[in-house]
């Protein structure tokens, strides 16, 4: 009973805000990303790829946040290991800049993957210092290399992780994913507020990528959530807290 006194005022809370037309980060909960685009507001862009949307949290994207270290410890690890990495969702290339002290990228040859718009703005934003840094915005045009990096791309990517790993030339023996945002339920995607524009954001049923994982015929050999990245969305609170998550999968032998 006080379970569901609990939802129902929940859901009415987040109804209210709603109808408020509140400025919220998340609104709406939707069936797939082509109904989430259909319900952008009026006025605002839809979606990540445009020019205008490029500059949207790149400083701080390009920062080191502790949910970083685990990638980063990682990446430290199999150095040795890794002489080329396909950085997918990339963005300009603001973990390649958050990084370089940490790592020596000039022994990696490091391929952002990104939307064509992001692609442009990498490639019209590149330092001398960026010397093992590229840009592809079709992933079958990256040479096969030995580490597949996804922070932060899942809750935006609209196709399923499988699909997008056998577009690769070849599977990479680590992939490392960063920042995937899960829920106990069902796939739900939302609209995240971007200010110019609202993109599609996935919250995954936690199952999704693990059994991904296993179609691709990788084990999980490391996994971390991110508490202080949890989060509701708030015009929907009564689907629960969205756990944000990390892992590093190594292809079987
Ligand atoms: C939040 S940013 C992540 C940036 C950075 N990797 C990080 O961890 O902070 C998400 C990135 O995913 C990219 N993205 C979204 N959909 C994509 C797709 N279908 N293919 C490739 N990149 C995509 C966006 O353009 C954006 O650069």
């Amino acid at each position: 009973m006080r379970a569901r006194l609990k939802y129902a005022a929940l859901l009415a809370y987040g109804r209210y805000r709603a109808l408020r037309r509140e400025n919220v980060r998340f609104r709406g909960a939707f069936g797939s990303f082509d109904e989430a685009i259909a319900n952008v507001r009026p006025g605002l862009m839809a979606g990540y790829d445009h020019d205008r949307v490029t500059p949207v949290s790149r400083e701080v994207m390009q920062q080191v946040p502790l949910w970083d270290f685990p990638i980063l410890y990682w990446l430290k690890r199999l150095t040795p290991e890794i002489t080329r990495l396909v950085d997918a969702g990339g963005h300009i290339g603001v973990k390649y800049r958050a990084f370089g002290p940490y790592l020596d990228l000039d022994c990696i040859d490091w391929i952002v993957y990104d939307l064509p718009s992001l692609v442009k703005a990498g490639r019209a934003q590149i330092r001398p210092q960026d010397r093992t840094l590229s840009f592809v915005d079709r992933i079958e045009e990256a040479p096969a290399a030995d580490v597949l990096l996804a922070s932060g791309l899942m809750p935006y990517l609209n196709e399923p992780l499988v699909d997008l790993v056998r577009r690769l030339r070849a599977p990479p023996r680590h992939i490392l994913l960063n920042k995937v945002v899960t829920r106990d339920g069902p796939t739900v995607v939302t609209l995240e507020n971007f200010g110019v524009a609202e993109v599609p954001y996935h919250i995954r049923n936690v199952g999704e990528v693990p059994a991904a994982l296993e179609t691709l015929g990788y084990d999980i050999i490391d996994s971390w959530t991110i508490d202080s990245l949890a989060h509701r969305i708030q015009t929907h609170p009564e689907l629960g807290r969205a756990v944000y998550r990390g892992y590093v999968a190594r292809l079987r032998s």
